[in-house]
């Protein structure tokens, strides 16, 4: 049996992940990313050698390797993806290794079904990676096509032949690759791809963490509810816009923006939602920028940030305080527009609204007050 090293990267950021955490460390079923991926490497084959390549500031690893029993098997990464399999490479016994398996913390997934066959391939070649066909159509930026039969989706683990792969490194000390087979490639080695599996696939994005999950069998989706607020003064003059829709009834409302208090209402209601903070904070009334800006902005800028963390806004409601101008004229045409702007169907979008019995500011018609709730399923 050919004696063998692991080198698990994992000194990455996870930027295209979001969240508070680095996508390694974030929770999969109870547990770190990372714990899942080791467990079942370790199940999937016996390595002589572990090494996890973890960045220099990393506080949280040292916890998950004294859970798995696994003891002194750190080493620092660097920058790059490049740059951390070469650290992990370097810090390899001398002597004695005959295979070298190189993967993404990423890939939970990994299992014999992936690691058998490459540990074959290295009897007859000096490289091996798993890989996938493509099913979708490809094009360039310009529209044409490209063959899609003359390319592969390549995986981890990756497997190499260990004096190969040192010297392959070796040969490139200063180049930046996007795997170990290119590396391989670029140095000439034999590679043999085997095959690989949708399950293997990297989490990547915030709505990875979902599939993940739910292959776990764990649903970690959440449904997540905002609720916002906002109140505009009356002034004389120009035309007034509520809810995205302008009203012609002699005066308006005062503000730095155009002061619509039932969008402000509803943007502060989704960012509520997805806990990012509130309409001031991203336009500061003190920002001239913002002044007279049409508050669609406000509310497409929060939608986009829904977007951006695997958020889906399923309904609204904006509830109009006021005991003038009337609001039912204007209703239906404030649901489109707010359908509109948020992507939802009229049936998920709800304006009322209501006076304050002649009391307070709103009932002496000094002003005007709006209330929202945003409702988000938030996949994880
Ligand atoms: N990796 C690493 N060192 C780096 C960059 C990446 O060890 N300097 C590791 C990551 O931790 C991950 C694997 O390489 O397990 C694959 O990289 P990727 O999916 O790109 O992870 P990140 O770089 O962390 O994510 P992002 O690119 O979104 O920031
Ligand atoms: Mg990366």
């Amino acid at each position: 049996m050919p004696s063998s090293a692991l080198i698990l990267v994992a000194a990455g950021k996870g930027e295209r992940a979001g969240g508070d955490l680095p996508k390694q460390y974030r929770d999969i079923g109870g547990q770190p990313l990372i714990a899942l991926t080791l467990q079942n490497l370790m199940k999937a084959m016996d390595f002589d050698v572990i090494r996890v390549v973890v960045s220099a500031d990393d506080p949280y690893i040292d916890a998950v390797l004294a859970k798995l029993d696994l003891a002194h098997v750190t080493t620092q990464g660097g920058a790059t993806r490049t740059d951390s399999v070469r650290a992990g490479l370097e810090s390899l016994p001398k002597f004695g290794l005959d295979h070298v398996y190189i993967h993404d913390a990423a890939r939970p997934f990994v299992n014999a079904g992936l690691l058998r066959p490459l540990q074959t391939a290295l009897e007859t070649h000096q490289a091996a990676a798993p890989s996938l066909p493509i099913a979708d159509a490809l094009k360039t930026h310009d529209g044409s096509a490209v063959d899609r039969d003359t390319l592969l989706r390549v995986q981890t683990p990756q497997a190499f032949r260990r004096a190969d792969i040192d010297a392959a490194f070796a040969a490139h000390p200063d180049t930046n690759f996007a795997d170990d087979i290119a590396v391989a490639k670029a140095a000439g080695l034999s590679i043999k791809f085997t095959a690989g599996q949708a399950r293997n696939f990297k989490v990547t994005y915030p709505e990875d963490f979902a599939k993940a999950a739910q292959m776990m069998g764990t649903d970690m989706s959440y449904t997540a509810i905002g609720s916002g607020f906002d109140v505009h003064q009356f002034e004389d003059g120009g035309m007034m816009w509520l809810c995205g829709v302008p009203i012609d009834c002699g005066y308006t409302l005062k503000g730095h923006s155009d002061a619509d208090a039932g969008l402000h209402a509803l943007t502060d209601a989704i960012l509520g939602a997805i806990c990012f903070g509130d309409i001031g904070d991203h336009f500061p009334p003190s920002d001239p920028e913002w002044k007279g800006a049409s508050s669609d902005k406000f509310l497409r800028f929060a939608m986009d940030e829904v977007a951006a963390r695997g958020g889906v806004l399923q309904h609204v409601d904006v509830t109009l305080i006021c005991e003038k101008p009337k609001i039912k004229p204007h209703r239906e045409a404030m649901r489109a527009r707010i359908a509109d702007l948020c992507g939802l169907p009229l049936t998920r979008v709800s304006v009322k609204a209501t006076t304050t019995e002649k009391l307070g500011f709103t009932g002496r018609g000094e002003g005007l007050a709006a209330q929202a709730t945003a409702t988000i399923k938030m996949m994880s």
